[in-house]
């Protein structure tokens, strides 16, 4: 049982599995208004006014941790970290204005000028734009490993590797990899593992409880889960990492407005059901379309032929969320299919409740070489579909009619 407003940290290690849907709706929540709202207030505020200069004084010199100035801490925002670091079994979260904020927060409180990450290769893109473009400019270089390349971790990392960044299951492929056993290569190097747990969320998978130190999420997709938001978190076990990621995440302004962090709080108290329902529907739709004429291979780590099937079965509690196809036909056929469902929506993102499809060489690999997208496995017949919690009945009749086109 999670107790109301526990301090951070306190609860998350021990929540077990099965408090998990416990979790989603009461940690974190306290009552904060004058009149005692069941659900938490939103401080729409961006400054706190103090009573005199003592108080003042006690905040800046770190005698008191009260609130002073959103931009340094929020109590809606607190709410919602809590939640997270609950969820994720942490001891303390940092929210942030996107899940891109989020990683340079982490990567911020991590690297220094010198320093090296060793990232997989088959990453978000937007990730790996800001390990090649941005961090670059500030002396920290990032060695791409594919895939393919994974057991071989090892080979790729050194004494300047500093931060080991993976992703599991990956964008669009969804390919799995064994978290337990690279936080081990990276802590032989000393290395800080970060594992993007975007698109399995804690309800499927706890990257903590395998050994990394890190879990990054882009919270605008299944934490806040109704696509009307965009923030990012970042959970560690290590409080004195929270507090470096909490400091650069200030600095750097990447910070979460409260607004937004009520929305992402009330998006999460229905995690679990959502997560339940939209990998039930998942399963179903992934089943229909193997046997489909149209589609020449059907990508869901549920499948036995699937890579990291194994991985998936190990780590994870369900198969997640998201199907992806790839049409005979090439992208004519991708093309012809996308636009003509009526109820999954083509749309960029992924994780909210709606269903939504997802044309990965025009959105999320579009600035990619030819030849990465074949490391990647990524083609003109990929289609991603994020699958969302709908009656699955129309969810399978849509594509149908839309394959029959
Ligand atoms: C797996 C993953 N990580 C991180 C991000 C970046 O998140 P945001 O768009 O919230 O900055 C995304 C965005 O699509 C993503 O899919």
């Amino acid at each position: 049982m999670v107790r109301k407003g526990s301090a951070a940290g306190s609860a998350g290690a021990k929540i077990a599995m099965g408090s998990l849907g416990t979790a989603c709706v009461h940690a974190g929540e306290e009552k904060h208004g004058k009149a005692g709202s069941l659900t938490t207030d939103i401080a729409q505020t961006a400054v706190f006014a103090l009573p005199n200069v003592a108080r003042l004084r006690d905040i800046v010199t770190g005698k008191s941790s009260e609130y002073y100035y959103t931009r340094n801490a929020n109590p809606t925002t607190a709410a919602a970290e809590e939640k997270i670091s609950v969820l994720e079994g942490g001891h303390g979260c940092v929210v942030t204005s996107s899940g891109t904020s989020a990683l340079l927060a982490a990567v911020l409180a991590v690297c220094e000028q010198g320093d090296e990450i060793v990232s997989m290769l088959d990453v978000y893109g937007g990730t790996i734009k800001l390990f090649e473009v941005v961090l670059s400019k500030l002396g920290i270089k990032t060695t791409f490993v594919p895939y393919t390349e994974m057991s071989r971790l090892e080979s790729f990392c050194s004494k300047k590797t500093k931060l080991i960044f993976l992703e599991t299951p990956t964008n669009p492929t969804l390919r799995c990899v064994d978290l337990a056993a690279a936080a081990r290569v990276g802590h032989k190097f000393g290395a800080t593992v970060v594992a993007d747990n975007t698109f399995a969320t804690p309800i499927l998978q706890r990257p903590l409880e395998l050994g990394c130190d890190v879990v990054l999420h882009s919270a605008t997709k299944y934490l806040g889960g109704h696509s009307d938001l965009t923030a990012g978190a970042v959970v560690s076990r290590d409080e004195a990492l929270v507090a470096k990621m909490r400091d650069m995440s200030v600095t750097t302004g990447g910070v979460l407005d409260p607004g937004a962090s009520y929305l992402l709080l009330r998006g999460l108290k229905t995690l679990e059901v959502r997560v339940e329902k939209a990998a039930k529907n998942a399963r179903c739709i992934a089943q229909y379309l193997r046997g489909h004429k149209k589609i020449a291979r059907v990508i869901y780590p549920g499948f036995e032929e699937n890579e990291g099937h194994e991985i998936a079965k190990k780590q994870m509690s369900d198969f997640g969320m998201m199907v992806s196809v790839e049409m005979k036909g090439g992208g004519k056929a991708a093309e012809r299919f996308i636009n003509s469902l009526r109820l999954w929506y083509l749309a960029t993102s992924l994780g909210g409740v709606e269903s939504t499809v997802s044309y990965p060489v025009l959105a999320s690999h579009f600035n990619c070489s030819k030849e990465r997208l074949k490391v990647l496995d990524v083609s003109p017949a990929t289609v991603r579909l994020s699958v969302g919690i709908e009656s699955c009945g129309d969810l399978i009749g849509d594509v149908e009619q839309a394959l029959g086109q």
